[in-house]
């Protein structure tokens, strides 16, 4: 009698044993390309974010030219025209008698998209701390603004009721300007909002390249995404090393637009459809100022009004098309002729390493959500049509787990998904992640991996930066040396 309860008790056990066992094979992927033995990885050296075990550095922000900025070749007279005037409209500084405000971010497009040219993303300084007394305005600090972190817009995540709120707040009002007398108006209560865990950040995106963006047929989306469904969902089936994602297959979804159904694509979480309708939000959200697709003020404070509403509107009395085209359609022009990022050939690292890490890139699993290409479809303007968009993105939202969770959700994006972010121009960004929490790639690439099995909350890239933390320190470096050439 005894005895059989030992063997059902050791039995038992056994079993158990078993099942985390297989849980860690679950998650494992041995991969070491070059490697002969494909034992059990040793012990996962992930756990740490920061990755000590690991002698490989982010190389950092590649110097040299911007390789950024100027206008894609095939531009005609006219649209070289537009993008020149539209460039000049968007790193203006506005004022409040050209509708600043009340409430606002910054007052100009081009300082917060400054890196490594305009058009791009958050720059060393942060014009922030400046700004917030500009011609002096009586703004303080909010505790998460530094003068060397990233440009930041700030959004909370509930109501006082407990409802979801997801709305930016702004940082900033214009009450104690020289331009603006008599407003008077507080900032929100950002501290109070700290202490409660209720305000989550966002930094700018880089706009380079992303009139091909636009152009990408929802299409080759689709297509892309149904591409590796076998391998995204267990590379065990095809008799090929295994990689099981945590239970959970990688199985990014679109956001589509709420209007037309249509997949959207631009910010952090895919929820905007294109440039114009992106530059009509910014210029209201960002700065305050309203325009024909937001043609309300944010805020309509009566003794914090200096300009009529809509504060831009198309001048119709315009003698050219330029001089009557209204400030966000300038913005649209100047984003959608932008050219795509110039990725070197053999900074940092030299060339053999870019490649091998371009290679390790896709056979780690960093290109089932980063793909490397798209193209583009028969584009009315001819400089886009069919060409080819190397923006490492599938456009699709992905779960990115607990670690990287924000709690805000924006069509069809839920608290924890983000589209996966472009990688191109990488070489040259100071700042990453959609709130801009290191400047570090390797910890990046380290808080793409949270959450757990147990509690089914893995992150969809859980496993592929295992693979990733399996390679040797000399291909992480590869890895890394590539994405800094991007
Ligand atoms: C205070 C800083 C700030 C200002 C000013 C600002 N932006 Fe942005 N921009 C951001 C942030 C932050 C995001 C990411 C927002 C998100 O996804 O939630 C962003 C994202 C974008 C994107 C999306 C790019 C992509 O790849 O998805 C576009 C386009 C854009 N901004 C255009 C503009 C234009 C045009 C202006 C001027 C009217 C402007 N921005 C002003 C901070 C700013
Ligand atoms: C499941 C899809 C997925 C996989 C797999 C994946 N990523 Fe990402 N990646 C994302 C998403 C989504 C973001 C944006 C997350 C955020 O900001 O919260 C991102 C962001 C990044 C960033 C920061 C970019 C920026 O502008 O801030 C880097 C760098 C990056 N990924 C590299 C990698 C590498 C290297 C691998 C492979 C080891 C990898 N990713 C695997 C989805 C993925």
């Amino acid at each position: 009698m005894r005895k059989r309860l030992c063997v059902a008790l050791f039995l038992t056990l056994g079993v158990v044993g078993l099942y985390f066992y297989q849980i860690d094979l679950a998650t494992s992927f041995d991969f070491r390309p070059g490697d002969s033995h494909t034992s059990r990885p040793s012990p996962d050296p992930s756990v740490d974010p920061s990755n000590p075990s690991s002698r490989a550095r982010d190389p950092g922000v590649r110097m040299g030219a911007p390789g950024a900025g100027d206008p894609i070749t095939g531009l005609s007279a006219t649209e070289t025209a537009f993008f020149n005037a539209g460039k000049d409209d968007f790193a203006e500084e506005d004022g409040v008698p050209e509708g600043l405000g009340p409430t606002m971010n910054l007052d100009s497009c081009g300082n917060c998209h400054l890196q490594p040219a305009v058009g791009g993303t958050s720059p060393a300084v942060n014009p922030q701390v400046e700004f917030a007394n500009k011609l002096g305005a009586t703004n303080t600090l909010p505790a998460f603004i530094h003068a060397n972190g990233p440009v930041r817009e700030a959004r909370f995540v509930r109501n006082p009721d407990g409802t979801p709120d997801g709305g930016v707040h702004a940082l900033f009002t214009i009450a104690g300007r020289t331009d603006a007398p008599g407003c008077v108006l507080a900032q929100p209560n950002f501290a109070a909002a700290q202490a409660h865990n209720n305000v989550i950040f966002r930094i700018p995106t880089p706009t380079f390249g992303l009139g091909l963006v636009e152009q990408i047929p929802d299409a080759a989306i689709a297509a892309n995404q149904a591409k590796d469904s076998t391998t995204k969902r267990s590379l065990g089936i095809a008799g090929k090393a295994n990689m099981v994602v945590s239970g959970r297959a990688i199985s990014g979804q679109t956001n589509n637009n709420g209007n037309d159904g249509t997949i959207a694509r631009f910010g952090w979480k895919a929820q905007n459809k294109s440039l114009l309708l992106f530059s009509g939000e910014a210029y209201n959200v960002e700065m305050g100022i309203s325009n024909e697709l937001f043609q309300t003020e944010r805020n309509e404070t009566p003794n914090c009004q200096f300009a009529t509403v809509p504060n831009t509107v198309n001048n119709t009395d315009g003698a050219t098309p330029i001089l009557a085209a209204s400030a966000i359609e300038k913005f649209s022009l100047f984003m959608r002729f932008l050219a795509p990022p110039a990725p070197s050939p053999d900074t940092p690292g030299g060339a053999d390493s870019i490649a091998r890490g371009r290679t390790l890139f896709s056979n780690v699993g960093c290109a089932l959500c980063h793909t490397p290409t798209f193209q583009t479809g028969n584009s009315t303007v001819a400089a886009l049509r069919d060409k080819p968009v190397n923006l490492f993105s599938d456009l699709l939202v992905h779960d990115m787990g607990p670690g990287l969770a924000d709690g805000v959700s924006q069509g069809q994006a839920g608290p924890r998904e983000f589209r996966t972010a472009p990688l191109w121009g990488l070489g040259q960004r100071i700042f990453f992640l959609h709130d801009g929490r290191t400047s570090d790639l390797v910890r990046a690439i380290q808080e793409h991996r949270s959450g757990d099995n147990f509690h089914r909350n893995a992150s969809e890239a859980y496993g592929v930066v295992r693979n990733y933390n399996n390679l040797h320190d000399s291909q992480q470096q590869d890895i890394l040396n590539f994405l800094r050439s991007l």
